[in-house]
């Protein structure tokens, strides 16, 4: 494999952030961090296999970065004004279609602004691929960020193979009616020739949603558009490097470090952990309360157990986040103040990002760990679990609203809004027979092993390039 940066390629992905971010410090120090979220964690192994190009965003506002070869592929750095980050990237896909695809949990604003941003930035990254793409190119596009790139891409290069992943869920058609501008996101999606989603549902949504385009019939994940095409919507449900993420939480490495970071946590009979982007999606509020009342009720001993929250800053600038970050510091610290003592912390918060091996030691030490989004398109973190556990007296505490519910049957479900339920669920968790909880998490790593990020990656491609 070639290892300059080459003039076009035969296979690439377009997705807002690249695999890593340059972060520039206050002395004007530069460095390239990895990028947070499930999207890059489950990309960087597709690209490490397959080779070509990765177009995104570099992180960095006002700054233009030179193409570079990284991992066995070529990433090619898209611009960003701080003006486009504001508008493109933390107004209209993260204040507009985050919050209005995971069912309204926050009301979505809608500014006219944003959206002329939104296209703009939509053509930028279209453009490039445009630029990168060999004849006849496979162009996979990732996610809500790009929702325009397919249909902005056929027009200037009709020759492409177009697929589109969105990553997170897609709202059922009475919310997304609200959206001043749904036709024009239909249209943009329709311009690909796969469009896929993590859940039957979403896909359907979808369907639904296409079928009442002028000119456009679509059933049975088939839509046939008035210029002649057909698009398939389907789910591909999104996975992990399974094996890679095993074998680095069995390394010895990762092993010494699972010994360090149960020591430094006191040696508490019971780890439950949790980690996730601070993101208001992932039921963080709900997760925090529950544990923080079975310390309070003497349920759980702080003596004896000892619960890890690990949440990475995310969108710091949104107002919502902002909303978030300062809500969760508030109720760590009404917790901590009532339970435990100054030796012995009930709950362990930490708002950072951990790099791969620590977090992997992080699951080897967990004996429960808790996935409670109130909405989340998959949840790679509750794959990421069964995939570290080489012990089999564990067990996942799933929201039954994480798209991986579907294929983590085994897990004990919850209803992230029902505390009392939640709490339940959480000593039934842990006071389960070693039995049955070896039963479960059995099934559950079968499913993670089998259903590789290979798989989901070859199934869509194999769809795409039979088109
Ligand atoms: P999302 O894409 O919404 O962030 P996912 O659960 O699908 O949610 O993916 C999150 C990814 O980010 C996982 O690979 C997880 O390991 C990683 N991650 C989340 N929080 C942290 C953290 N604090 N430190 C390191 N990695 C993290
Ligand atoms: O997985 C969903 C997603 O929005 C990705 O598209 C994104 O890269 C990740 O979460 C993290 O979010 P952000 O890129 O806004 O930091």
């Amino acid at each position: 494999m070639s290892e300059t940066v080459q003039d076009k390629v035969d296979f690439l992905v377009i997705a807002n952030r690249l695999p890593v971010d340059r972060k520039i410090d206050d002395d004007g120090n530069v460095s390239w961090k990895s990028s947070p979220g499930g999207l890059v964690t489950a990309l960087e192994p597709v690209m490490q296999r397959k080779g070509g190009a990765w177009i995104g965003w570099h992180g960095a506002p006002d700054e233009v970065v030179e193409p570079f070869h990284h991992d066995g592929y070529d990433i090619h750095p898209v611009p960003l004004s701080a003006q486009e980050v504001e508008e493109y990237y933390e107004g209209f896909s993260n204040a507009t279609l985050w919050p209005l695809y995971h069912d309204c949990i926050v009301e979505p604003v809608f500014h006219r602004e944003w959206w002329d941003a939104f296209q703009k930035v939509n053509k930028r990254f279209a453009e490039q691929a445009a630029r990168q793409a060999s004849e006849g190119a496979t162009v996979w596009v990732q996610d809500y960020q790009l929702n325009l790139v397919p249909k902005y891409l056929r027009q200037m290069r009709p020759d492409l193979r177009i697929g589109f992943f969105l990553h997170i869920p897609f709202p059922p058609i009475e919310l997304y009616s609200r959206l001043p501008w749904r036709e024009e996101l239909v249209e943009g999606l329709l311009g690909a020739d796969l469009v896929g989603f993590q859940t039957p549902g979403a896909a359907a949504n979808f369907q639904r949603l296409a079928k009442r385009r002028p000119g456009v019939t679509a059933a049975r994940g088939r839509a046939h558009t008035p210029d002649g095409r057909t698009v398939v919507i389907r789910d591909f449900p999104i996975s992990i490097d399974s094996r890679g993420f095993h074998e680095l939480a069995t390394s010895e490495k990762v092993k010494a470090e699972a010994i360090k970071l149960r020591e430094d946590l006191g040696n508490p009979g019971t780890i439950i952990f949790g980690v996730d982007r601070l993101d208001y999606t992932k039921g963080l509020r709900q997760r925090i309360r529950a544990v923080g009342e079975l310390f309070k009720e003497g349920k759980l001993d702080p003596h004896e157990v000892v619960f890890l929250q690990l949440a990475t800053p995310s969108r710091e600038r949104v107002e919502e986040y902002k909303i978030l970050r300062d809500d969760i510091n508030l109720l760590v610290g009404q917790i901590n103040s009532k339970v435990g003592t100054i030796a012995n912390r009930a709950l362990v918060y930490r708002n950072e990002s951990v790099p791969r091996e620590v977090l992997a030691a992080m699951y080897q030490v967990a004996d429960l760990m808790l996935v409670t989004p109130v909405r989340d398109g998959m949840n790679l973190v509750a794959k990421e679990y069964i995939a570290c556990r080489s012990n089999d007296d564990s067990a996942l505490v799933l929201s039954e609203f994480a798209g991986a519910a579907r294929e983590l049957k085994q897990a004990y479900m919850v209803n992230p809004y029902d505390i009392d339920g939640m709490k339940a669920t959480i000593m039934k968790a842990l006071t389960d027979s070693p039995k049955l909880k070896a039963r479960k998490m059995r099934a559950m790593r079968r499913q993670v092993f089998d259903k590789t990020i290979d798989v989901w990656a070859d199934s869509f491609l194999t769809e795409l390039e039979g088109h």
